[in-house]
């Protein structure tokens, strides 16, 4: 993560309307409070999804996984369908990539058949945006997680929960990420977002070696000590161990992560008396998180699925119909 990516891909239109929704960096916050206050009003006070069947009637969304995914893929399939699409599922184990045909070309065929959306998981940075390249301006790309870089519409739910616990004034909340900050898309969305909501106090926590230090650089403070990483914050984030990310272990088993990182109700009571816990999951519990704080009730950690649905709802109903 560094202050100018040279993935830069210009997501708006020329009438500065949101086209594509690759990245929280450069997104101008304007943009990011609409897409907050559009998925608010798909999310009643009581956390129901509020549908929308004409929305997108007569449009084609293609979610391509090409990472493993439960809930964000689940959460896109959802959305579409709440606002009225039609989705048409690719598996891509049982597609011609297993016949050796590349991302790029699947991606080129599929476009040929007139979808107007496409949401992309994959772990190659840039590729997102090598797509809306490929593909001209005739379809929408959503980055639906993309190598270690960004993970845009995952930053907007957390937004959108955080926004439900602690209000819409971001500018004195203080947010802490805990764990692998370094391969975590999550956090690095996550961080543009909260910088471009007025967030002027996160801090991040992990092993050494798994929390870039040039983060300092974007004012986001590195503590090396998770208790005072911790100390007053309104939100936690708790962050899964990246392992398929790594090429050598930084770290040394799961039972020695836990004690020494591992979010624990001792260490949560570090945060605020109202601190809410966040994890984008997938969780490992009794490594990263206890179950008694997955579960306890500073958890919002379901509530955050809830609210990528609205989010996901929010990215296809501001892209499809301007
Ligand atoms: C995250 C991801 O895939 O980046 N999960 C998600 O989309 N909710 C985080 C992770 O895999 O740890």
């Amino acid at each position: 993560m560094t202050q100018s990516s040279n993935i830069n891909p210009n997501q708006l239109d020329p009438q500065g309307r949101l086209r594509h929704f690759l990245a929280l960096q450069h997104l101008p916050s304007a943009i990011l409070q609409k897409l907050l206050e559009k998925a608010d009003q798909f999310l009643s006070n009581d956390f129901q999804i509020v549908k929308n069947k004409s929305l997108l009637a007569d449009k084609i969304v293609v979610p391509l996984f090409l990472e493993p995914s439960t809930r964000t893929r689940a959460s896109f399939q959802i959305a579409a369908h709440n606002l009225g699409a039609h989705v048409l599922n690719i598996n891509p184990a049982a597609s011609s990539m297993t016949k050796g045909e590349d991302a790029l070309d699947t991606i080129r065929t599929l476009a040929a058949m007139g979808p107007q959306i496409f949401v992309l998981r994959h772990a190659q940075e840039g590729i997102c945006a090598q797509v809306v390249e490929a593909l001209g301006e005739k379809i929408a790309v959503i980055n639906a997680g993309e190598g270690c870089s960004e993970h845009p519409t995952q930053a907007l739910l957390d937004m959108l929960t955080i926004r439900r616990y602690k209000g819409d004034d971001f500018t004195s909340l203080s947010v802490a990420f805990i764990g692998d900050i370094m391969h975590s898309r999550v956090a690095h969305s996550d961080i543009w977002a909260l910088k471009a909501l007025g967030v002027k106090d996160i801090r991040v926590s992990g092993p050494e070696a798994l929390v870039p230090g040039h983060l300092t650089s974007l004012g986001v403070i590195v503590e090396p000590d998770v208790d005072k990483a911790l100390s007053g914050v309104d939100v936690v984030v708790a962050l899964r161990i990246q392992k398929e990310r790594m090429y050598e272990s930084h770290i040394p088993n799961n039972q020695h992560y836990f004690q020494q990182y591992g979010l624990t109700v001792q260490r949560l009571s570090k945060a605020k008396p109202k601190a809410i816990v966040m994890h984008p999951g997938p969780m490992n519990r009794g490594v990263e998180i206890a179950s008694d704080v997955a579960d306890g009730v500073q958890s919002v950690i379901l509530k955050q699925v809830t609210c990528g649905v609205a989010a996901r709802m929010a990215v296809l109903a501001m892209i499809a119909v301007q």
